[in-house]
């Protein structure tokens, strides 16, 4: 069985692909002038959407582990949220602060950079140092390779699956890690 990477091994490695392969992008807190694009890029990307209200939330509640990926011309393409939730634990038979990703898309046009990477690592390092969460989890379609590829290597590990959990019948996935 591999080993978790730790956070900071995680945060190195965004850096370090931030430095090589998306020269010129930058990854930095959302802020509510941002809200529009991150919609605009859910609604493209994404088949799961909500009301604006939704993302204001977010925003508001959690907003130190909410990010956006930024290109040189300095057009938002590509976003991470997540929310803080007391909840039993997928390691600890007892109550625990878990950072839930809700939801993370890049852009088609800037995928492959180390973005989505660099995207999750940022909230990762706030979830835990910001809001002291102990684990972290998601839910992601069983047919979503990239995705799940990605998680895998950040050290998420598959803990149950949630049958017809999308509107169109499709399984979940729910991943979840221990923080650090
Ligand atoms: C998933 C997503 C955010 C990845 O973003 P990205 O910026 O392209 O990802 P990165 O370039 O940082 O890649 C990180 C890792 O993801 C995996 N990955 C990304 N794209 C992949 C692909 N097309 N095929 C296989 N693995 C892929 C790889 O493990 C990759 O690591 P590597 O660079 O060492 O090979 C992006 O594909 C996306 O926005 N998809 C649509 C929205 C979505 O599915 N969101 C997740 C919902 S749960």
């Amino acid at each position: 069985m591999t080993s978790e990477p730790s956070i900071s091994a995680i945060y190195e490695e965004a850096l370090r692909r931030l430095n090589t392969r998306a020269l010129g992008y930058r990854v930095r807190h959302a802020t509510v002038s941002d809200i529009d694009a991150v919609i605009d890029i859910n609604m493209s990307e994404l088949p799961e959407h909500y009301p604006r209200s939704f993302f204001e939330e977010l925003l508001e509640r959690h907003g130190k582990a909410f990010y956006v990926a930024e290109s040189s011309s300095g057009s938002v393409v590509g976003y991470i949220m997540t929310r803080v939730e007391i909840k039993p634990g997928f390691f600890k038979h007892f109550l625990v602060k878990s950072g839930h990703v809700v939801s993370i898309a890049v852009k088609r046009d800037h995928r492959r950079l180390g973005l989505g990477y660099a995207l999750m690592a940022y909230a990762m390092r706030s979830m835990h140092e910001d809001y002291k969460c102990s684990e972290t989890y998601l839910e992601v379609r069983v047919s979503n390779k990239p995705a799940i590829s990605l998680y895998e290597k950040l050290g998420y590990r598959v803990v149950k699956v949630e049958k017809e959990y999308y509107l169109d019948g499709e399984d979940a996935y729910v991943m979840a890690r221990k923080l650090p």
